[in-house]
């Protein structure tokens, strides 16, 4: 062995040596490369379930991530910024639908985990993502805010039946199972809660005009 290789040798024994060394010293400030890009999926799990299935179901599971966190996003917005007479129980029932939407964007991204792949995660990649249109910093007023959630729903609901039903064509049934269960279900029920709120009753005196009351 030369005498250069030697030492570059040794000098890479004293690092490793120094790298396992015990200490309460917290190593701070460590990079390392990915360990799975973005985009791939883990060849080998015994799922039966092929790596092209996988695939494109996590390509897919991950644009409805995207699109559901933003809507995830929207309803803690419109908790925060809800204005008028309806504000306390609106402020409640986005407050509730976010929590349940936290939900929906777990149970999406462990799927796409458990299917080999690698969720989406970082507000920026959301951003860049979505297909939900991005809405002003400020405040809206109430019907505004409601639209702009039921049309972020609306998106969402049409994605994921067109996902489940692919799913269950590929023979992915746990995939179709969350999509239906509990990511539709959610949808549906909370598209009803907001779609009530834009109906246009009055609130305090009957329209007795429209029923022939004098
Ligand atoms: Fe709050």
């Amino acid at each position: 062995m030369s005498k250069c290789v030697r030492s570059t040798y040794d000098q890479a024994r004293l690092e490793y040596q120094h790298s396992q060394k015990i200490s309460a010293q917290p190593r701070l400030h460590q990079r390392a490369a990915e360990i799975q890009a973005y985009g791939t999926v883990n060849h080998l799990l015994p799922l039966e379930l092929e790596e092209p299935v996988r695939l494109e179901i996590t390509a897919q599971l991950n644009q409805l991530l995207a699109d559901t966190m933003t809507l995830r996003d929207l309803y803690k917005k419109s908790h925060w910024q809800v204005a008028g007479p309806t504000f306390y129980q609106l402020h409640l029932l986005f407050d509730k639908h976010f929590d349940e939407q936290v939900e929906l964007v777990d149970s999406i991204a462990e799927r796409i985990q458990l299917l080999g792949g690698v969720s989406i995660a970082m507000a920026a990649d959301v951003a860049e993502t979505t297909q939900i249109e991005r809405p002003p910093r400020g405040r809206e007023e109430v019907p505004a805010q409601l639209s702009r959630l039921l049309d972020a729903h609306q998106i969402i609901i049409r994605q994921n039946r067109r996902l489940a039903r692919r799913a269950s064509e590929l023979g992915d049934d746990g995939t179709n199972d969350l999509l239906v269960s509990q990511v539709l279900r959610t949808n549906e029920l909370q598209v009803w809660f907001l779609s009530e709120h834009l109906v246009n009753v009055p609130l305090v005196v009957a329209d007795n005009a429209r029923a022939g009351v004098a």
